[in-house]
C-alpha cells in the first residue's frame, strides 16, 4: 500500500520505518529541513534501541522516503497524523496547532476514497471536529482515530508487537471501508490474532488518554505509599512486591522512586483534566491533580534527602547524578525528574556534575548551566554525594567498591530503588532511597 507518515518525531519516525517493514511503499513528511535529511541518511534524530538498525535495513529496500514537500503524500492510501500535541505554554490544555495544521496541509493533497489515520494523543472530540472538516473539503476522503501506545525505548518493538488495536470508526459504511484499509495496513499484525477494539471517535481517542492516566495513577499510588513508608518505617520496595503478587494489581509500573516524567505522562493528565472541565466534567478528574501533585512531590523530597545527607547544608558539596533521561534506553529530558532535581540541587549551591549515556548532548542543549560529564566515574570525583536518578543498566551495574575509591563520601541516593543496597551497604556506602529506611 501507499502510505505518507505526517510527522517525522518519536513516533512518525518509528511508524513510518515499521510500515516499510511491513511491506509497504511509505513517505514521511516533516517540515524539519535537518530532520528529514538525518532520516533519509538512516540517522536517528533520537536514541531508540533497534531504531537506525530499522531504518538502514527499510530505506535500503527503497520502500521509505523521507520528504519536506506535503505534495509527496498525494496518491497515499492511508495518511497517519503523527504530529506532537504539546502541553499549552501556561495551561494544562494540550496545543492542537500541529495536528490542525498537518490536516489542513493534506487536504490541499487529499483525495476521495483516501483515508486520514490520526495517531497524535488528542483531546476527546478532536476527531469528530477534523472528520467534518475533511467531508466538506474533500468529500468521499474518510476519517479513522487509530492511537499509538508505544513506549521510548521500546518503540520499534511496541509498533510492530502492539498489545492491542484501536480503531476509531466513522459509522455505517463508511466505517467499514476505512476498517478495511487499516487491516490491510496491519495486515501481519492482525493475522497473528492481535486483540482489536473498534469503536467511535471518542472511544479512541479516550483510550489513550485513560491509559496514560491509568499508568501515571499507578506510579503516583505506589509513591504515595512510600511516603507513607517514609512516616513509618515501611519499606516501599518490599510492600509493591507483595501486592503486586495479585494479579489484579500486578507488579508492573509499581517502581517507587522519583517518579513519572517525559513527553506523555505529565502533559497527558494535564490535558485530560483540561478537557474534562470543558466538558463540564472536571470533578471526574480531580484525583489527577493529586497524581500530579504526589509526583512532584518526590523530586522534592530527593532533593531534601540529599541535603539530608550531606549534614543539613547543599552549599559547596559536590554532587554526582547518575542519569538525566527521563528514563533508561532514552535521550529524551522532557520533564525529566532526574534534570529537575540537578537543577534543584544546582540552585540550592551545590556543586553538580550531571553523566547520561545518552541525553549529554540534549542537556548541553537545553540546560547550559549544568555541568555535564561524559561518565559516571567523571561524574563521581570527589563527590560528597551520589545521586542515581535514571536506572542505567550501566548504573545499577556499578561496583560499589571500585566506584568507592573515587568520592570523598561514600552516600548513595537511589531515585529509583534500582540499586542492590546490600552490595552497597556492605561496600561501606550510606544507602538512601525513597520509601525505604536508611541502610
Ligand atoms: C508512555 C506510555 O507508557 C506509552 O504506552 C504511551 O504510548 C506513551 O507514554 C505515549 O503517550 O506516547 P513513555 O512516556 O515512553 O510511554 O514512558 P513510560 O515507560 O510510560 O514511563 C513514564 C515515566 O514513568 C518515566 O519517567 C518512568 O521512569 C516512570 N515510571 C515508570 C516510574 O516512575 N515507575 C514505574 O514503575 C514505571
Amino acid at each position: 500500500m501507499r502510505i505518507s507518515v505526517i510527522g517525522c518525531g518519536y513516533l512518525g519516525a518509528v511508524h513510518a520505518a515499521s510500515m516499510a517493514e511491513l511491506g509497504h511503499d511509505v513517505v514521511g513528511i516533516d517540515v524539519d529541513q535537518p530532520k528529514i535529511e538525518a532520516l533519509s541518511q538512516a540517522k536517528a534524530p533520537f536514541f531508540e534501541p533497534g531504531f537506525e538498525e530499522l531504518l538502514a535495513r527499510t530505506l535500503a529496500t527503497g520502500r521509505l522516503r523521507f520528504s519536506t514537500d506535503f505534495a509527496d503524500a498525494a496518491g497515499a492510501a492511508v495518511h497517519f497524523v503523527c504530529v506532537g500535541t504539546p502541553q499549552k505554554r501556561g495551561e494544562y490544555a494540550a496545543d492542537m496547532r500541529y495536528v490542525q495544521g498537518a490536516v489542513e496541509s493534506l487536504l490541499g493533497v487529499l483525495s476521495a476514497g483516501e483515508l486520514v489515520v490520526g495517531k497524535s494523543t488528542v483531546p476527546v472530540g478532536t476527531a469528530a471536529g477534523l472528520a467534518d472538516l475533511i467531508e466538506a473539503k474533500v468529500p468521499g476522503a474518510l476519517l479513522a482515530w487509530n492511537p499509538e501506545f508505544l513506549r521510548e525505548g521500546f518503540a520499534v518493538q511496541d509498533t510492530l508487537h502492539p498489545d492491542r488495536l484501536v480503531y476509531g470508526l466513522p459509522a455505517g459504511a463508511d466505517g467499514d471501508t476505512a476498517r478495511a484499509l487499516l487491516d490491510e495496513v496491519y495486515a501481519p499484525i492482525v493475522e497473528r490474532g492481535t486483540p482489536k477494539v473498534e469503536s467511535d471517535y471518542a472511544t479512541a481517542e479516550m483510550v489513550k488518554t485513560a491509559a496514560n492516566s491509568f499508568l501515571a495513577t499507578k506510579i503516583s499510588f505506589i509513591n504515595a505509599m512510600a511516603e507513607l513508608c517514609e512516616a513509618t518505617g515501611a519499606d516501599v520496595k518490599l510492600l509493591a512486591d507483595a501486592i503486586g503478587y495479585d494479579d489484579r494489581i500486578g507488579r508492573k509500573f509499581l517502581n517507587a522512586g522519583l517518579g513519572f516524567g517525559g513527553g506523555c505522562l505529565p502533559k497527558d493528565i494535564r490535558a485530560f483534566m483540561a478537557r474534562a472541565g470543558e466538558l463540564g466534567a472536571d470533578q471526574a478528574l480531580t484525583f489527577l491533580r493529586e497524581v500530579d501533585n504526589i509526583n512532584m512531590r518526590r523530586r522534592i523530597r530527593m532533593v531534601e534527602l540529599a541535603r539530608e545527607v550531606c549534614d543539613g547544608s547543599l552549599l559547596g558539596k559536590r554532587v554526582a547524578v547518575l542519569g538525566a533521561a527521563f528514563k533508561p534506553d532514552s535521550d529524551d529530558i522532557r520533564d525529566s525528574p532526574a534534570l529537575n532535581v540537578a537543577a534543584q540541587l544546582q540552585l540550592q549551591g551545590a556543586v553538580v556534575q550531571v553523566t547520561d549515556p545518552a541525553a549529554g548532548d540534549n542537556i548541553r542543549r537545553s540546560w547550559p548551566q549544568l555541568d555535564v560529564v561524559d561518565t559516571a566515574e567523571q561524574a563521581a570525583d570527589r563527590a560528597d554525594a551520589v545521586l542515581v536518578l535514571t536506572e542505567w543498566k550501566q548504573y545499577r551495574e556499578l561496583d560499589p567498591v571500585a566506584f568507592g575509591t573515587l568520592v570523598k563520601q561514600k552516600r548513595v541516593l537511589d531515585g529509583r530503588n534500582a540499586l542492590d543496597r546490600e552490595a552497597w551497604t556492605a561496600a561501606g556506602w550510606t544507602y538512601r532511597a525513597l520509601g525505604r529506611r536508611a541502610g
